[in-house]
């Protein structure tokens, strides 16, 4: 059977990246990655698209799903069907939530996105942008997207679309270990669901 894939989404500063790296400890057999990929697409949103080089964010949607497909098709394909359980820090509601803050409309942002599946799991780590704003002070200096009132309506599309579609929403402002271990159970409870 191939492996479960689940996507953890969320703001900037909510924590995904320590999550992802507890989870992986608590968790057999998982497989963790991210968006922005490796890819070279990956390497030039980083260098040129978060450093705020684009004039419209049609260009970054589209880059973001070129980046997409290349990292499903060579990397989390091939985990899935090695039976990874696939964590990916970030996927399609990382563009539907930042694109679609841009002013970019959903379903144009589905649309390039139609080429790559749904993740069998979407959590996302709520967070206020404030704390989560603070958190990333503490990092390096800020890209394109880290600001507050950016961030507040990127939290609101996350919320709406976990309304929408019935996505799992987890409290990110506690401390990392809390928020890992209740990841890590639910998607325990799923893998166990698959095998019944
Ligand atoms: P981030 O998780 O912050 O990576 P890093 O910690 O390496 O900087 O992701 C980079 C930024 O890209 C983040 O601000 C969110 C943004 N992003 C989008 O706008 N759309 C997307 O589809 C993805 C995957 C990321």
């Amino acid at each position: 059977m191939p492996g479960l894939f689940v996507a953890i989404e969320g703001i900037d500063g909510a924590g995904k990246t320590t999550v992802l790296e507890r989870l992986a400890r608590m968790l057999p057999g998982v497989c963790t990655t991210r968006e922005p990929s490796g890819s070279p697409v990956g390497a030039l949103i980083r260098s040129w698209v978060l450093q705020g080089g684009t004039v419209d964010p049609r260009v970054d949607a589209l880059l973001f799903a070129a980046d997409r497909i290349e990292h499903y098709k060579r990397e989390i394909e091939p985990m899935l069907r090695e039976g990874c359980t696939v964590i990916s820090e970030r996927y399609v509601e990382s563009s539907i939530a930042y694109q679609g803050a841009a002013g970019v409309p959903v379903e144009f942002i589905k649309l390039v996105n139609s080429a790559v599946p749904r993740a069998d799991l979407t959590v996302i780590l709520d967070v206020d942008p404030g704390t989560a704003l603070a958190r990333i002070g503490r990092r390096d200096r800020a890209e394109k997207y880290e600001r507050g009132d950016f961030l507040r309506r990127v939290r609101e599309i996350y919320l709406m679309r976990a309304r929408e579609e019935g996505y799992l929403v987890v409290d990110a402002g506690r401390p990392p270990l809390e928020v890992a271990r209740e990841v890590a159970e639910i998607i325990a409870s799923r893998l166990r669901l698959r095998t019944v």
